[in-house]
């Protein structure tokens, strides 16, 4: 459904010269300093997949969305969307695609909603009993009707958010670019759009292709992810296997009985001196606030063994298991990225 081959963007900007006299000088000079925002990448993203696009600030996101959607032209190499290239065939790419902006709003400032839609409908020469039907489905998705007959201006970011989510798919498009499309919401808004989100793929099987910094977001929505780093792909793949190669870690956190005298050393080597654990895989320790926690692979032990171990010599007094988190592994993925950037 997308192509991205060698994708490049650079941008130039003009060097700025402090003070008057380099207003003037800079009217003479023109020097140039260059940013290279995406960086040589390629990914294929399937027909009815959800992808998560992530990175940190400044990664290169919103700029392979701005090229996907034909706003932008790359340096080089190219894209393909559904076959053409959206900034060469920008009126077609329109048809096919759909895009929200989380941090600014595509509809019209001072119209009602409800006209804003009923432009858009012109414009996407949608049908009339289309466009009821999925307005009726964006309102029971979404809650619509609560303001509806207000002027974009006045709706809450909530609000506007869910206005540009039904306002990028009133033409039913085959693929939709979310960037960032639940910045600045509360949690219960989050949950909200998110669910809405998921309906409308499973209603349309929309190719969906979002970016975020909300963790939670990928880890309910998105099958696959693709990672970015200073414009270069670090990582692409399921998001279950980035968990499974990552992440299949479990860390058992343990409070031990007051009257216990325990250190790190021993709750070591209680593992180290037994072979049926030493000898199938590693175990991590840490000690903080009283609070020991064991760190192991779900494919090596199980926190029942590990347990039982323990208790075999000492007294706990209470215990947790956490699994680790998309979260955690993202971070380790966006380190690994910055070491080795320091390192070349
Ligand atoms: N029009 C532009 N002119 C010059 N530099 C730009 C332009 N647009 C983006 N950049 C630069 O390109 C880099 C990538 O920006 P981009 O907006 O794609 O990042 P992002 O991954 O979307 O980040 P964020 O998570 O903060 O939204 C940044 O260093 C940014 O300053
Ligand atoms: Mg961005």
């Amino acid at each position: 459904m997308i192509k991205v081959e060698n994708l490049s963007k650079v941008f130039k900007t003009s060097k700025k010269f402090p003070g008057l006299f380099g207003s003037i000088k800079g009217l003479f000079t023109r020097e140039y300093t260059e940013k290279k925002a995406v960086n040589n990448i390629s990914f294929e993203i399937a027909s009815g997949d959800i992808v998560g696009y992530i990175g940190s600030n400044g990664a290169g996101k919103s700029t392979t969305i701005k090229i996907m959607t034909g706003i932008l032209t790359p340096t080089s190499g190219r894209v393909l969307v559904d076959g053409i290239e959206p900034y060469k065939n920008r009126q077609l790419n329109a048809k096919k695609i759909g895009v929200v902006f989380g941090q600014r709003t595509q509809l019209w400032w001072d119209l009602p909603l409800n006209e804003s839609f009923s432009f858009l409908k012109d414009i996407y020469e949608v049908s009339e009993d289309d466009y009821k039907e999925r307005m009726k489905f964006f309102t029971d998705v979404l809650g619509l009707d609560e303001f509806i007959m207000q002027p974009v201006r006045t709706l809450s970011l909530g609000q506007r958010m869910k206005a540009d989510l039904a306002a990028s798919l009133l033409h039913n498009p085959k693929i939709l670019f979310l960037d960032e499309p639940t910045i600045g919401l509360d949690v219960v808004v989050k949950e909200k759009v998110r669910k809405a989100i998921k309906e409308i793929h499973a209603k349309y099987g929309t190719t969906i292709i979002l970016t975020t910094h909300d963790l939670q977001d990928i880890e309910e929505l998105c099958s696959k992810i693709i990672i970015i780093d200073e414009g270069r792909v670090v990582y692409n793949g399921n998001r279950e296997d980035l968990q499974k190669n990552f992440g299949n870690g479990i860390v058992l956190n343990l409070r031990f009985s007051q009257n216990e005298k325990i250190d790190e050393t021993s709750l070591k080597n209680l593992f180290l001196e037994d072979k049926s654990f030493s000898e199938k895989g590693e175990l991590s320790f840490a000690f903080s606030d009283g609070m020991y926690s064991i760190g192991f692979s779900k494919d090596e032990f199980s926190s029942s063994e590990i347990l039982k171990k323990i208790l075999q010599k000492y007294q706990i007094e209470d215990f947790s298991v956490e699994s680790t988190s998309i979260e955690d592994i993202v971070k380790k993925i966006y380190n690994t990225a910055s070491l080795e950037r320091t390192r070349l």
